[in-house]
């Protein structure tokens, strides 16, 4: 994520912590989390991989571990009662956990970004920001989420500061070659790497074409519709590129069924129900379905532009 984790420890210290501790979860993230997404082509409403609605049954399954390490009898959220991010914990802790308390102070209690500050101050809790904070940013490997400020104004132009990952530096035009092992990545240009080095790596180069944006109006799960961008240069490399591959690698009439779940398998995942028997059946069929989507797909990166120009596998 992007900032820093320093002051974490005294923050939660201060607010009457019995213990602090810090995970690097991102091999778990892309093994677990991702790797499903790629095979799936899971992209909600058509363009959003889902990056926040990913990390968070992720995030539930180590803070249910935490719970019961430290005998917790319940786990809490700082989501608002406005977005998505409340529902996805919630469900995900009530199918994993239904034993423990759900706590939402800053929905249940109604507060505002000042009340969160005022009251910090009361129970001695040292909270580093008090300027007002512009957007609703939300970051992991698979991307990064910008939301709110004049962005809710589906017309306004999204300001140039807004995008991190998506400077256009690169000028010369490039190939990467992508390998595949039974629909996950496993290769960069003949380089057998981890999968959330390969992420990590293709965020860097296809970013820096000023490539994986997005720009559109979602319907939340809660109701609204909300004006998001995102930048996902790698998830969506990624994602077109196996859909690619799977053009060759796949029987007509499975290509065909598998792309009408699709969709389905997305929204379950925005909509919070990771942890659900229709998920885990769909991953099923998924995962049967990739048996032969093994090969190479070779992506053209030029300013601004991202194209497969060409896709090889021993099962074609
Ligand atoms: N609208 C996206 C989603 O629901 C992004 C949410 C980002 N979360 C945030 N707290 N800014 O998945």
């Amino acid at each position: 994520q992007e900032g820093t984790l320093d002051g974490n420890r005294e923050k939660a210290l201060g607010a009457g912590a019995i213990a602090y501790e810090e995970l690097d979860l991102r091999e778990e993230f892309a093994r677990d989390f991702l790797a499903p997404i790629i095979k799936a082509n899971a992209l909600y409403e058509g363009q959003y991989p889902l990056v926040s609605a990913l990390s968070r049954p992720l995030i539930v399954q180590q803070q249910v571990a935490m719970a019961r390490k430290y005998g917790a009898d319940g786990i809490a959220h700082g989501c608002t009662g406005k977005g998505n991010d409340q529902v996805r914990f919630e469900v995900s802790s009530m199918a994993l956990a239904p034993d423990l308390e759900l706590v939402a102070p800053v929905r249940n209690w109604g507060f505002t970004r000042e009340d969160s500050i005022a009251y910090a101050a009361e129970h001695g809790i040292p909270v580093g920001a008090t300027k007002e904070k512009l957007y609703s940013i939300d970051d992991n490997l698979w991307g990064r989420a910008i939301e709110c400020g004049e962005m809710e104004d589906p017309w306004a132009v999204p300001p140039k500061g807004v995008w991190l990952l998506t400077q256009q530096t690169a000028t010369e035009p490039r190939d990467v070659v992508i390998g595949f092992e039974r629909g996950v990545p496993v290769a960069i240009d003949g380089d057998k790497l981890g999968m959330a080095e390969i992420i990590a790596r293709l965020n860097d180069v296809v970013g820096s074409y000023g490539w994986g944006r997005i720009d559109m109006v979602e319907n939340r799960r809660v109701g609204i519709k909300s004006r998001e961008t995102y930048e996902c240069p790698a998830a969506l490399a990624l994602i077109m590129a196996h859909r690619d591959l799977e053009s060759i690698c796949l029987e007509r009439d499975l290509e065909r069924e598998k792309a009408r779940f699709e969709p389905r398998y997305a929204e379950l995942i925005y909509d919070g129900l990771w942890f659900s028997p229709l998920k885990k059946a769909l991953d099923s069929f998924i995962d049967s379905s990739q048996e032969f989507v093994t090969g190479e797909v070779r992506l053209h990166l030029e300013p601004n532009s991202c194209e497969v120009t060409g896709r090889r596998s021993e099962h074609s």
